[in-house]
């Protein structure tokens, strides 16, 4: 097993958290700036614990807590862990709206439960905690805000020993921070804190109410300032307890041997895929090509969403959704009712698109809606691409009579010589007088290799960028559905597009379902990749679920159903559908996902529900691979799915996971993960996190077969998004990739496919992560190299192997000036990969890696 740089810097600071430390009386020196409050807890009789910053503000003692041996000084706060016990201050000390440090020293009784050391009351919610996490076991700066990455320490505490915690939250960074003995441990961002309003607790917090997280252990020296103490000043007030703590390691040099005689196994020739789910109009508004929202008039039953009257010259008119004009033999059951008065003017109806309608120069659009009319009304409609006060229209078309029945009518615009924008409406109109319907209004650009209802092309280029080699699909918690009538019905989203009802999706919008089952598999042929087929597992995100048995029976024969329209030849029945639809050829298809995270299901159900789809499909299809969402012990699944959302620093402490994994279990799909840092898309930072985890998981590809980060398309307009972090960004018109995306480019592009043996030695406060992979064919070695540090990372790299090198090596680059810097609409090349040539490259060479950066070395090799 290799030994890598995370299990060293493991090792590391295991060692030094295990050094005992004995209870000194020591006098507390506070260090330059003053504390708002200061509990020295150094009474040790009574029920008070007085403030020596000279404030005022003593603590009482409540319940059972009472007095015990002290790090700082001679006695420090004993906590039973019972309910009622604890130390408050009446009053908040510090304000949370602004930057604040809150410092202590914490020894605890017990492992289990969510214990606060400290904390500041808010109306139901404590304003931060400084706290034992329940769910992780770790020590962590909890700041209640929008999203679940919290700073944690990245270790479980030893029972009976002293920490040094401090958390600091920078209002102008909006960063939370936890220090761990005068260490950084970890940082998030984009963190906002709520304001106190209630007394500041020692060994509680409160959450929906309620006084909870009695602490159980020890609780000394308690500091709160009203500001962000600088990373000095945090050690400073650390070493008041422990004058031998050191704060971080310098960075020392590193040394990498890598061992090209003995190449080791496979890399997994799929290793690196997408998942996809439609979640921040990663579809509709994003990749699918229609640039019309609200088509079908279903996303609110209530009112035409999205589209607005236009009466020029004011003329009178109106318009509604109309649910008693179903276009028969359609899904389409809603319309929108047009009632133009008289008049010289235009009157219409205009669409807003998804955040605007995005105007091209000499570009071709494609009209298509159905229309019928009132008695006497005849047209024309004009149908025109325009600015919003309609005073420049970029391309304008025209639909000629239309009469009392439901007809399909088509159109084509073409714009010329326009500057590009997405401020532009699209608007159908006519100066007949009288009252026309409207429904499934539809307006594509060109699409990816011009499919047909396809793809919008700089998003599927940016895909491909990534050279992709599967799709997870369709999900994600958009496959599970809210409910279980809202579940991805894969049957109701093929055929032609006017036959699909579209449903509520799981993420506050529905979903038109116009990017189907089908297209989603040409989504695949178009790429080059081999679908991972997610299939209705019979649980919902609202906990409801299909207890195995005859109840879930329908659900495995829809799931065996879909499986023969993907590979069936056209004499089977569903493979027969497909060919209908345009796709006589079968698609491959290998692996098969049973459900999303059904570790969500308290019900116990899953493991039943997966025996009864593995069962079934392997008597059907003994070829398919099965892959299970969570542990099960009635059957061994082929894979399992682990998905891992967390700050970039713990995916650097994660990056060991599976180098002593078990060779003999399943294999592992890490069907989602992304290190979340840096909205809506992640920052230099986060792609260090995710490229220390990736280097992790190509060492060992011969577990981890498959990895997809998610999500991976996000439309950047405000009210778009519903996730945080996200690997592509985009409006109406423009996209770009984030430092995470170019990453991720550049580990797939340089695969390989062996991995080659190395031994990586690091010391200090080294960051360093590394995977070594060869093209066994050509002999190129490539060497990545993930320097998280802040610091610049020397490498002395040795090669052993019967193999002469080439002195020169193209290296690829992933910098910046600052890890917080990221990639936007405005500015998409900010932080972007860049090559150049090394040479004085041999057996032995030495390679100074910059801080935070992520490299790729090419070395060109050939056998002695
Ligand atoms: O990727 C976003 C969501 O995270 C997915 O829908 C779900 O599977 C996970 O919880």
């Amino acid at each position: 097993m290799m030994r890598s740089s995370t299990a060293t810097l493991t090792l590391t600071l295991s060692l030094a958290l295990l050094c005992i430390r004995a209870a000194r009386p020591l006098r507390a020196q506070p260090p330059g700036s003053s504390p708002a409050a200061y509990l020295t807890f150094d009474e040790g009789a009574g029920t008070v614990a007085n403030d020596a910053s000279g404030n005022g503000h003593a603590a009482a003692l409540f319940g059972a807590s009472g007095w015990t041996a002290g790090l700082v000084g001679s006695s420090a706060l004993a906590l039973p862990g019972t309910v009622g016990s604890y130390a408050e201050i009446a009053t908040p000390i510090v304000d949370t709206t602004q930057s604040f440090t809150v410092a202590a020293w914490v020894k605890v009784g017990r492992i289990g439960g969510y214990q606060t050391f400290v904390s500041e009351d808010g109306d139901t919610l404590s304003s931060f905690f400084l706290q034992l996490r329940g769910d992780t076991n770790q020590f962590s700066f909890t700041v209640p805000y929008d999203f679940f990455v919290l700073a944690q320490s990245g270790f479980t505490p030893v029972v009976g020993r002293w920490y040094h915690l401090a958390g600091v939250y920078d209002a102008a960074a909006r960063s939370a921070s936890l220090y761990v003995d005068g260490v950084l441990a970890d940082t998030v961002y984009s963190v906002v804190a709520g304001a106190a309003t209630g007394p500041t607790a020692v060994g509680r917090g409160k959450f929906a109410g309620n006084k909870v997280d009695f602490a159980n252990g020890a609780v000394d020296d308690v500091r709160l300032y009203p500001s962000a103490l600088a990373a000095s000043d945090v050690l400073a007030v650390a070493r008041v307890g422990d004058p031998g703590l050191t704060g971080p390691l310098p960075v020392a040099p590193a040394a990498l041997e890598i061992d090209a005689a003995h190449p080791g196994h496979a890399v997994s020739p799929i290793l690196n895929g997408l998942m996809i789910e439609e979640i921040n109009h990663a579809l509709d508004g994003g990749l699918y090509g229609e640039l019309i929202q609200n088509r079908a008039f279903r996303d609110d039953p209530s009112a035409p969403v999205h589209w607005a009257l236009v009466q020029d010259g004011g003329t009178a008119g109106a318009m509604a959704l109309d649910t008693t004009q179903p276009i028969p033999g359609t899904a389409l059951t809603t319309s929108l009712r047009v009632t133009a008065g008289a008049g010289k003017h235009r009157v219409g109806v205009a669409n807003d698109g998804f955040w605007g309608i995005p105007v091209k120069p000499h570009a071709t659009y494609r009209v298509a809606l159905f229309a019928k009319a009132s008695p006497g009304f005849r047209g024309p409609l004009t149908v025109s691409i325009e600015s919003p006060d309609g005073a420049t229209v970029y391309a304008r078309g025209q639909i000629g009579k239309i009469d009392d029945q439901w007809r399909p009518y088509r159109v084509r615009l073409h714009t010329g010589p326009v500057r590009p924008t997405a401020d532009a409406r699209f608007v159908i109109a006519t100066r007949d007088t009288g009252t026309f319907w409207l429904d499934q209004v539809s307006l594509f650009p060109a699409t990816f290799r011009n499919r047909p209802n396809g793809n919008r092309i700089d998003l599927m280029e940016l895909m491909a960028g990534l050279v992709p080699t599967f799709l997870r699909l369709p999900g994600g918690n958009f496959l599970e559905g809210t409910t279980i009538a809202d579940r991805f019905q894969w049957k109701t989203t093929i055929g032609p597009v006017a036959s699909r009802p579209g449903h509520p999706g799981t993420w506050g919008y529905r979903s038109s379902d116009g990017l189907g089952l089908l297209e989603y598999l040409e989504w695949c042929e178009d790429l080059g990749m081999v679908p991972v087929l997610g299939v209705y597992a019979g649980y919902s995100l609202n906990g409801s679920f299909v207890a195995p048995g005859p109840d879930l029976q329908p659900h495995v024969q829809d799931a065996l159903d879909e499986i023969e329209y993907v590979t069936g030849d056209p004499t089977t029945v569903w493979g027969a559908r497909r060919a209908a639809d345009g796709h006589p050829d079968p698609f491959p298809l290998e692996y098969v996902e049973i459900g999303n995270e059904d570790f969500f299901d308290g019900s116990g159900s899953y493991d039943g529900r997966f025996a009864q789809f593995y069962d079934a499909i392997k008597a059907a299809h003994p070829e398919l691979r099965v892959i299970a969402t969570t542990q099960v012990a009635s059957r061994t699944p082929d894979v399992l799915d682990e998905h891992f959302y967390n700050t970039p620093r713990a995916f650097q402490r994660m990056a060991s996971r599976y180098d002593s994994f078990d060779r003999n279990g399943p294999k592992i799909f890490v069907g989602e993960y992304a290190s979340i840092e840096g909205r809506p898309t992640p920052d230099l930072n986060a792609a260090l996190g995710d490229a220390a985890w990736l280097t992790g998981l190509e060492r060992n590809s011969d577990v981890v077969i498959m990895v997809a980060y998610a999500p991976i398309l996000v439309n950047v307009n405000p009210g778009a998004s519903q996730w945080p972090n996200n690997l592509i960004g985009y409006d109406a018109l423009r996209s770009y990739g984030s430092p995470s995306y170019h990453m991720q480019a550049m580990f797939a592009r340089h695969a390989g496919n062996v991995v080659l043996p190395a031994k990586l030695t690091t010391t200090g406060g080294s960051q360093l992560f590394h995977s070594v992979t060869q093209d066994s064919l050509s002999g190129t070695i490539f060497l990545k190299l993930v320097n998280c540090a802040g610091s610049p990372q020397p490498v002395h790299i040795t090669l052993t192997g019967s193999i002469k090198v080439s002195s020169r090596a193209k290296a690829v680059v992933l910098t910046s000036r600052s890890p917080q810097d990221t990639n936007t609409l405005s500015d998409p090349d900010r932080v972007v990969p860049r090559a150049r040539t090394l040479t004085g490259i041999a057996p032995t060479f030495d390679l100074t890696l910059p801080p935070s950066s992520i490299q790729v070395l090419e070395i060109p090799t050939h056998r002695r």
